[in-house]
Parts: C-alpha cells; sequence; structure tokens
C-alpha cells in the first residue's frame, strides 16, 4: 500500500508508539486487501467495550493506546450495565471497576461515551462519507440507509482508525465493492417483526455477500432490525434495498436469486422460539429509537407489568435524555428502560431462565448462551408480560 510521508513518519513511529501501532493495523489490513492507499475518514465507531467480551486481555491492549487522543468523532458501543443502576446488572464490584476502567480510558483518548450501538441518532453521518465503524448492526445502517462508506471494521481497527484519522482504502470504500452479489425477492409484504426474521434467513443463506433485496418495509426500524439480524447469522455489510437504499440503481444485478416465502420465515422464527412463558421481556437490540419507544409508551397506556414478570428496553442515554416525559410514562406502567448497555453484554439475561425477546440478533446471541428464548413480535411479547389496567 502506498503511503505519504507522513504515513511514513507514523509508521517508523516518529509520532509515538501508539500512533505506530494503529498505522501499523491499518497497513497490515490495507496490503491483505489490496488497498492501494489509505482515505482519511470523518467519523469512528468502536464495538467490544463491555468487560464480559473483552475481559483483561482486552483492558491491558487498550492501555497501549490510552495515552494517545482520537483525530476524529469517535463514539463506542454499549457496556456491560447502565451507569446509573450498575447493580441491577452484577453484584461484582470488579466487574463494574473494570468495566469503568474502560469506559475511562476511551475518554481520557476524547472518545464520547456514548455507549450505544445506534451512533447513527447521535451524530450526522452522511452519504458517501467515509467513516470507519466497527458493530455489525451500525455499520450496515450506515451502509445501507444512510449511504455512509465503511468496511465492517474490527474493534481494534476502528480504533487505529480513529487515532490516525485514515481507514485503508478498499472494499466498501470503493464503488465496485459495493455491487449486489446476490437478489433477495419477498414473495410478501412482511410486518415490521418479519424483517428481523428475514434478516436471520439472509444472513443463513448468504453468509457474505451483499444483497440486493426487493419487497422490505421503507420502516427504518424495521430495516435497523434487518441489517442487525443478516449479520448474526452471517456477515454483510451492507444490504441494497430497492427504492431506499440511497445507490440501490446502481448496484447491479446481483448473482444468485433467493426467494422468500412467508413460510421460510414462519419456519424460521419457530426454529429459534420455545413456547413458554417467558420470566422477563427484553426489547431493544439495536437500541431503540425515539419512533420505538412512543410505540412501546401507546401500547403500555392501559396496561401494567405484572408481579414477577420483567419488561425491560433499552436504548442510548443520547435517547432517553430526548424525551424524559415518554421514558417516565413507560417506567410507570412498571417496565424500566435502561442506557449505556443490553440484554447480550451485559450480564443480565443469565438471572432469567426464559427471556422474551423481538430482536433476531439477540435471539441468535443468548439462543447460544442456552437462555430459552420466545422468540415474537414486540406486542406478543409486551402481551404476556403485561395486564389490562
Ligand atoms: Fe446493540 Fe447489544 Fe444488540 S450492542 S445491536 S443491543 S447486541
Amino acid at each position: 500500500m502506498h503511503l505519504n510521508r507522513e504515513e511514513e513518519k507514523i509508521l517508523n513511529g516518529e509520532m509515538g508508539e501508539a500512533k505506530r501501532k494503529a498505522m501499523e493495523i491499518i497497513v497490515k489490513l490495507g496490503d491483505f486487501f489490496g488497498a492501494e492507499r489509505t482515505i482519511e475518514i470523518d467519523n469512528a465507531h468502536i464495538s467490544g467495550i463491555s468487560y464480559k467480551n473483552i475481559g483483561d486481555p482486552g483492558i491491558d491492549f487498550l492501555k497501549k493506546f490510552s495515552e494517545e487522543r482520537v483525530m476524529v468523532k469517535t463514539t463506542i458501543n454499549p457496556i456491560g450495565f447502565d451507569l446509573d443502576f450498575p447493580e441491577f446488572f452484577s453484584t461484582d464490584n470488579s466487574f463494574i471497576s473494570k468495566q469503568m476502567e474502560i469506559v475511562n480510558i476511551f475518554k481520557k483518548m476524547g472518545v464520547s461515551p456514548s455507549l450505544t450501538c445506534t451512533p447513527y441518532y447521535i451524530d450526522e453521518i452522511r452519504g458517501k462519507q467515509h467513516i470507519a465503524w466497527a458493530e455489525s448492526s451500525a455499520i450496515v445502517y450506515a451502509n445501507s440507509i444512510i449511504g455512509a462508506m465503511t468496511n465492517r471494521e474490527s474493534g481494534i481497527s476502528a480504533l487505529a482508525s480513529a487515532i490516525t484519522g485514515k481507514s485503508a482504502y478498499y472494499g466498501l470504500h470503493l464503488k465496485e465493492g459495493r455491487m449486489a452479489t446476490h437478489r433477495v425477492i419477498l414473495d410478501f409484504k412482511p410486518s415490521h417483526f418479519e424483517h428481523s426474521v428475514i434478516g436471520l434467513y439472509i444472513g443463513l443463506n448468504i453468509k457474505n455477500g451483499i444483497p440486493y433485496i426487493k419487497g422490505v418495509s421503507g420502516n427504518l426500524d424495521a430495516l435497523k432490525s434487518l441489517g442487525a439480524s443478516m449479520n448474526s447469522t452471517g456477515s454483510i455489510p451492507m444490504f441494497h434495498a430497492e427504492g431506499i437504499t440511497p445507490e440501490w440503481r446502481e448496484a447491479g444485478e446481483g448473482g444468485e436469486i433467493i426467494h422468500i416465502g412467508r413460510e421460510d420465515i414462519h419456519a424460521l422464527r419457530e426454529s429459534y422460539s420455545i413456547d413458554t412463558d417467558p420470566d422477563a421481556v427484553m426489547i431493544g437490540c439495536p437500541h431503540l429509537s425515539v419512533d420505538e419507544l412512543l410505540a412501546i409508551a401507546e401500547y403500555l397506556k392501559n396496561r401494567r407489568v405484572k408481579d414477577k414478570k420483567r419488561l425491560l428496553l433499552f436504548t442510548s442515554r443520547h435517547i432517553r435524555n430526548k424525551i424524559p416525559s415518554v421514558i417516565s410514562e413507560i417506567e410507570k406502567r412498571g417496565a424500566k428502560v435502561f442506557s449505556d448497555t443490553c440484554m447480550v453484554v451485559s450480564p443480565l439475561s443469565s438471572d432469567y431462565v426464559s427471556v422474551g425477546l423481538s430482536s433476531g440478533k439477540a435471539t441468535f446471541y443468548l439462543g447460544r448462551e442456552k437462555i430459552k428464548v420466545v422468540f415474537a413480535d414486540m406486542e406478543t411479547l409486551m402481551g404476556m408480560v403485561t395486564y389490562e389496567d
């Protein structure tokens, strides 16, 4: 990969060891993927910052960069608990202090402590902007809905880009890296929830690639769930939703054609769900938007959470602070709204034998942890743990 003089200086260690390491990561990636040069990025988002996921080796790795400042606006993913209610998630003081150590390293580096997987609700990211995002659900949203350009970065490569302000120029940063590889045709009009199951189906059947999808809804929250799901069963950095993705007309024909019928989606949902009465319903993977919280508040207007049941909702602090009266209406009905964390990256779910989930992504990951999952739409799930007032 060609480097300019400044980049060479960084790689030679003339700007410090942390920057050298960061540039080395970018060069290695660029060489591996055949990039000719680097590209300046405007924004970075780092995932994999929950102590539950990265443990002590992750802290040791981050410490190597702690003296450096990030060069671009950088946000970070959720952590293992809500900063206001750590004890609700863990009574282990060491878990809490190690998690805070991670957050403080990032703060020292000038990273915004956003603690959300929906950074696109915080910073305005525009179409054609080059960014370096980790967190698969956010990557697919940025590429497919906003039309920004990011590869499927890991937490480590996104950190390297944040520190250098650069990414290797390959893959999704190039027009030819964004062409459709498959054509997916929905033979039915899917509900909001069914998008989540369709995402799982596409991920299972395509694995790696970029689908052009005909027949999805224009609802951004449904598309958010679709993208998150397809990145749990597969590794899909973007999709072209016909009529929605800014560049859908330029996506090409795609290769293999895949038809999906409602019966495929029903069968797949059933394969992930068990028939039981869940102890807790958890909604907000990815983190809930304003519209989703408004819909939940509306549903709960004349309902209350049953004794011995839990309705736990997850959103970003940014969204929570935008609509305090809606949050308080929801909590008056007995539900709890949490920020900074989620049901997957916190240890919370292991407190329950069975949970109700409407997210394909959360269902996929918690199912692997051997938690019994009822996988259904939000209203069905909320109906299971609430009663009419
Ligand atoms: Fe976000 Fe947690 Fe789901 S980080 S995408 S809510 S697994």
